[in-house]
């Protein structure tokens, strides 16, 4: 096993702090858990999740840490962490009387984009993939409703950081090495802002200063989150989008809301479970999942049984074929009420067959087929009051559409990618073609972010959520079967080789380790007609806090660049 982890413990002024290097870790091995009574924060980036700490500390509450955790990441994550592109905030207030809320920061279609406007495009980077961005937004809204400490207090660690500077993990590293050879050439300011300035190339533990992303943080904290849609940022946004022929506008930019919505909500043997609404797939997804397996004795056949394995890949086609039917941007499209509903999913419990996989094609035979795509970043935090936050945001691929915004020096998404592209094209490869997600000025494109958080008796017990583009939902599923069904520690919980299956393509996929150590049930599955690939790369990575007989346990996981669990 090529696995390194340092799960070293260090106390640092009364945070404890966690890190693990991963680069290829084995999943199967445990990842450190951390218990805390006081806050916690966990995530991809230490020096994030030490301000995240921080914040806690000096008296701010969930929120206001997701928030600095949030703008921190964009400069210390710049794979995914981001203010250049969006994402889903799932927030459960402190008062258990009070409802939780998601905030949809999800970026939309540029006014001038129609149904037709990529149906030729083949570049899946570059300025004209960018959606109108909706962090700033995001964080504003959330801030605003529920935060206690100044927007300023919150953007100035973020500042100091990019000022100032933070040491590379050997990820990130590796990445901005091998991107910077690859595209100085197309995207130069790229090149300009991510290559080290005496030419050679990034080591672990070299300094990277980011003196634009500085200079707009702090523009940022001085003038407000308007700034960002209507002021100096504003202009360079449209400026560099003008250059490369795209498509955003300054109304694009001024019009953008974060939108306030009422969380999925399912209920899985006695606990609830809340993730992202529409626009997001996520939710919807892992709660027809939930439902359908509910109905069977999963903890009697166990977790790795065959059984097992297969109604999970059977409840995922499922519910993967209702996500290519009916979702999109609800303020578009008319989400059916009925797919998170117990009787629909004992409706679709009921085709399922014990022995035998279905194929693919015969769950939606009225989609019509044609005869013949990740980085994100999750965060959970928790403070002492209870109030919980579970945080998905991304610029869609790692490191987005590779367009640095000049003067600015913040990467922009190419979220445009996550539209179907190409409507009517459904095909058996999993590009997907159906209404509900066609492009519309204005218009949000379907996530699968999933942020997610579980109750019980209005208390919380797990917030969850994880990267993996379409590959989400399913992520989430297999931590919440083993934490509410299978009974796991958490860092077992997180630690356990996943699977996903996507409706299309017609494949099952696991995480290599379960080939190794459940090859018979892996036959067995490949009898049944599952067409079973094992993967080499990771499913995911689920930061995640779960909170049981009282005790708060942190764990981040080790699947991908640097993690680190803060307790106080
Ligand atoms: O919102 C979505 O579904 C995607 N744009 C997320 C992309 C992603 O997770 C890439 N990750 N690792």
């Amino acid at each position: 096993m090529n696995l390194r982890i340092f799960p070293a413990m260090s106390a640092v002024c009364g945070i404890v702090l966690s890190t693990a290097a991963v680069s290829g870790a084995d999943p199967l091995l445990r990842p450190t858990a951390v218990a805390g009574q006081r806050g916690m924060v966990v995530c991809v980036s230490p020096p994030a999740a030490e301000v995240g700490v921080a914040v806690l500390r000096g008296g701010g509450n969930a929120v206001d840490a997701a928030t600095a955790v949030a703008l921190a990441l964009a400069v210390t994550f710049p794979e995914a962490g981001n203010i250049g592109g969006g994402g889903f905030m799932l927030i459960k207030p402190a008062d258990a009387a009070r409802e939780s809320v998601c905030i949809d920061y999800r970026e939309t279609a540029p006014a001038a984009c129609r149904a037709e406007t990529f149906v030729h495009e083949t570049a899946q980077f570059g300025p004209k993939t960018v959606g109108v961005p909706g962090t700033i937004r995001g964080l504003d809204s959330a801030h605003k409703q529920f935060g206690k400490l100044p927007w300023r207090e919150l953007v100035l660690p973020a500042v100091t950081l990019a000022r100032d500077g933070f040491p590379l993990d050997a990820g990130t590293a590796r990445a901005l090495n091998g991107l910077v050879e690859k595209h100085a050439a197309a995207f130069p300011e790229f090149a300009r802002v991510y290559r080290k300035p005496d030419v050679t190339a990034w080591q672990t533990g070299d300094i990277l200063r980011q003196p634009d992303l500085a200079a707009t943080l702090q523009r940022l904290a001085d003038a407000g989150p308007d700034e960002f849609y209507a002021g100096r940022t504003a202009e360079l946004l449209v400026d560099e989008i003008r250059r490369g022929d795209g498509f955003i506008s300054f109304n694009d930019l001024r019009g953008y809301r974060a939108v306030s919505r009422k969380p999925v909500h399912g209920t899985y043997r006695g606990y609830d479970v809340y993730s992202s609404p529409p626009p997001s797939s996520g939710g919807t997804a892992i709660v027809t999942m939930l439902n359908i397996l509910e109905t069977f004795p999963l903890q009697e056949y166990g977790r790795y049984d065959p059984r097992t394995l297969h109604l999970m890949t059977e409840a995922m086609r499922r519910a993967y074929a209702d996500r290519a039917r009916y979702l999109g941007d609800p303020d578009f499209v008319e989400i059916p009420s009925h797919l998170t509903t117990k009787e629909h999913a004992r409706r679709l419990a009921a085709t399922i067959v014990a022995d035998r996989a279905t194929p693919s094609r015969e769950v939606a035979l009225d989609i019509p087929l044609a005869d013949e795509g990740e980085s994100t970043t999750h965060f959970s935090v928790i403070d002492a009051d209870g109030m919980a936050v579970a945080n998905t945001y991304t610029l869609q691929n790692s490191y987005g559409s590779l367009v640095v915004v000049r003067g600015a020096g913040f990467l922009l998404n190419n979220e445009m990618t996550d539209f179907n592209w190409r409507p009517g094209v459904t095909d058996r490869m999993g590009r997907i073609g159906t209404p509900a997600n066609v492009v519309a000025p204005g218009k949000r494109m379907l996530s699968s972010q999933s942020p997610t958080i579980v109750t019980r008796d209005g208390r919380t017990v797990l917030v969850t959520g994880s990267p993996g583009g379409r590959t989400i939902p399913n992520t989430v599923l297999n931590v919440l079967l083993n934490v509410l069904e299978f009974e796991m520690e958490l860092d077992a919980a997180v630690a356990a080789p996943r699977s996903h299956h996507a409706w299309f393509p017609d494949v099952l996929r696991v995480e290599s380790a379960a080939e190794d150590r459940d090859a018979a049930t892996l036959t067995q599955l490949r009898n049944w007609g599952h067409q079973v690939e094992a993967i080499s790369g990771r499913q995911g990575d689920a930061h995640s806090i779960l909170v049981r007989k009282g005790r708060v346990t942190g764990v981040a996981d080790v699947r991908r660049a640097a993690a680190t669990a803060v307790a106080e």
